[in-house]
């Protein structure tokens, strides 16, 4: 078995990106600006905020953080939208999920100027995403493509099988693997709480996501010899022996399957640092985007 190791690999991209940006200053190119949208005070979003934050600062690229109350009503929302989507110094932002309940998520990222969505979230970078025509392509997923093109995993031919059908993570990177590309050219099974037989669905998996955040939900019986094994999820789950009163675990039961797979992405250190590494690529590409 051999780890996908999504920290050294986010590490090295960021490296690239860092060394990109002193060009670009020193070509007296605009510096690269990602705002972020943080509305009440969710710990986790909070924190995933955070590192995206403090790693395009360590890149060199601008930031801003807009923190909002959880009482910010939804027209106050769509205006702060608006106002980044006109703004001259921001290239692209992301509006960090869950928002409250009595705000409509749909609406807020629909309102997202389609060339600075760098989580891909709108309908129009969807669309282009499933026609294979050049888009920001959602952060998670894209951050896993760049993990299987690092560890040269083969897709082409094989079954690959996702569970969770989410806007977000499931859904596009059922329809990534499916592309005509590579990572790609797999046959796919896209499966939810609905699915019947899981299970015997899961051993039949090539490559196997897991995104439903249950955690160890992926059980040793349910994957296939060899297969190539990606934890998506993170839950955290109170620990009183950590300082921080939690531990990070993901959908895979990893210390029973990792020993069955050729590849598997740990948690934390898989997944999570991809899907930083990739938006930073999305803001690179947005801002090349603002100048043309
Ligand atoms: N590493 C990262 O950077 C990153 C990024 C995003 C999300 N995540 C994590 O990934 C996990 C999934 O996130 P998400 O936003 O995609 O989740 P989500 O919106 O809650 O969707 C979960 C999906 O899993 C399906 N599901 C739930 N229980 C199931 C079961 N028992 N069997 C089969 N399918 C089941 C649901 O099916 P239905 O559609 O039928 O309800 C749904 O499609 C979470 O742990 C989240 O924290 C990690």
């Amino acid at each position: 078995m051999q780890l996908l190791d999504g920290k050294l690999l986010s590490q090295k991209i960021q490296q690239q990106i860092a060394d990109e940006i002193i060009l670009r200053k020193n070509a007296g190119k605009k510096t690269p600006h990602l705002a972020a949208i943080l509305v009440g005070d969710d710990g986790a979003s909070q924190t995933y905020v955070n590192s995206k934050v403090k790693s395009c600062d360590k890149a060199g690229m601008e930031s801003s953080l807009l923190k909002f109350e959880s009482s910010i009503s939804e027209s106050e929302l769509l205006n702060e939208v608006y106002k980044l989507n006109e703004s001259k110094e921001v290239d692209g932002f992301i509006v960090q999920l869950p928002l409250p309940k009595h705000i409509n998520a749909e609406k807020i990222v629909n309102a997202i100027s389609p060339l600075k969505d760098i989580d891909g979230f709108h309908p129009v970078n969807v669309g282009n995403m499933v026609k294979n025509l050049p888009c920001f392509v959602s952060a998670t997923p894209y951050g896993i493509l760049l993990l299987l093109e690092e560890y040269k995993i083969q897709t082409e031919g094989k079954h690959c099988v996702v569970i969770g059908r989410s806007d977000i993570v499931g859904k596009p990177m059922s329809i990534l693997m499916s592309r005509n590309a590579y990572p790609g050219n797999c046959t796919v099974t896209l499966a939810h709480s609905k699915t019947k037989n899981l299970s015997e669905i899961c051993l039949q998996a090539d490559i196997l996501v897991a995104a439903l955040g249950k955690p160890e939900f992926v059980k040793k019986e349910m994957v296939k010899s060899d297969a190539v094994v990606i934890d998506v999820g993170i839950t955290r789950l109170n620990d009183a022996s950590k300082k921080n009163g939690f531990r990070l675990v993901g959908d895979v039961d990893f210390e029973n399957v990792a020993g069955k797979c050729s590849y598997i992405t740990p948690v934390p250190g898989g997944v999570g640092p991809m899907t930083i590494a990739a938006l930073m690529k999305n803001t690179m590409r947005a801002v090349e985007q603002s100048i043309k």
